[in-house]
């Protein structure tokens, strides 16, 4: 290598870091832009019929099955799913705001005991009402979700086990697996929006949710997120800056697919029913 050569790797890899962490940040100020949009959603749609005591409600808008009158167990279980979702989705956007954690550690530590045994929570209702209640359109996005849920239980002991343990780098990394597969369901309504608006149509998708795009988007979720900050992590690793710069571009399409979903599901997903 060239003395020119040699002199510019340490100002690439400074440039190629920097870029990294804007694509994330970008791409974490856009997901909280959606989510906050799910929340109010949650807290004006579904907590406002529900204390107003308007259970049947619930079915204003399409869904498999809300409220079925006499099913006293099986409206429970949706209630006691659907409310925490939202501060299960505020309680992981706080977690992951660096200056909190360093700012308040007990409280960190607090929201991040609540966080996880909501997870527990919505991931055991969530399969009580897919296959006791059989809220599922078809068997494979059935599985698709509870997969989810399964990876949910699963990352969850693992971020706190850490945490507990003092493995801080190993938590933070389990942690943040943690934050995308509870997001899955989140990630699935923009993933559906995004994937109609940029094909002008439901191309590949049934009513069922069991065509070839419905099928993709119900793994992809999950699987997608996982796999980009698999490769975000890679790249944060990397000794050379080119990498950096790779993923700091995937981060970036991912981000303009998510806004083009986000605008989807607050025009016409969510907000037409509010
Ligand atoms: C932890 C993250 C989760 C969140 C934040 C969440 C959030 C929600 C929300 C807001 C709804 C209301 C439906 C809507 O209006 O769109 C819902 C419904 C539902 N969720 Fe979840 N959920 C999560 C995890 C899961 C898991 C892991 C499963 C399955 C294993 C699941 C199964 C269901 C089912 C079956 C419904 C009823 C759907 C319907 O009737 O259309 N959820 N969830």
């Amino acid at each position: 290598m060239s003395e020119a050569a040699i002199a510019e790797t340490p100002h690439r890899q400074a440039s190629g870091e920097t870029m990294l962490r804007r694509a994330g940040l970008i791409w974490f100020l856009t997901a909280a832009a959606g989510q906050a949009a799910f929340i109010y959603f949650i807290v004006v749609y579904y907590g406002g019929r529900t204390l107003a005591g308007d259970f049947a409600g619930w079915n204003d808008k399409p869904i498999i099955t809300g409220h079925v009158p006499g099913d006293r167990m099986g409206n429970v279980m949706f209630a006691l799913h659907v409310l925490p979702a939202a501060i299960i989705t505020l309680g992981g956007l706080l977690q992951l705001i660096p200056q909190i954690r360093n700012r308040w550690p007990a409280w960190h530590r607090w929201n991040g005991r609540l966080f996880l045994f909501i997870a527990y929570g919505m991931a055991c209702t969530g399969l009580i009402l897919t296959w006791g209640r059989g809220t599922y359109l078809s068997v494979i996005s059935g599985i698709a979700i509870s997969l989810d849920g399964v990876l949910i239980l699963i990352f969850g002991a693992l971020a706190w086990r850490l945490a507990v343990k003092g493995d801080f780098d190993a938590h933070r990394r389990w942690a943040m697996r943690t934050f995308m597969v509870v997001n899955g369901v989140w990630f699935f309504r923009v993933g559906i929006m995004a994937w109609l608006i940029l094909n002008q149509g439901p191309v590949g998708m049934t009513e069922n949710l069991d065509g070839p795009a419905d099928i993709a988007l119900a793994f992809g979720c999950y699987l997608i997120p996982l796999a980009v900050l698999e490769l975000y992590f890679a790249a944060q690793r990397s000794e050379t800056p080119g990498p950096k710069y790779a993923v700091a571009a995937l981060v970036f399409v991912m981000t303009g697919v998510m806004s083009v979903g986000i605008f989807g599901t607050v025009a016409l997903m969510w907000g037409p029913f509010l």
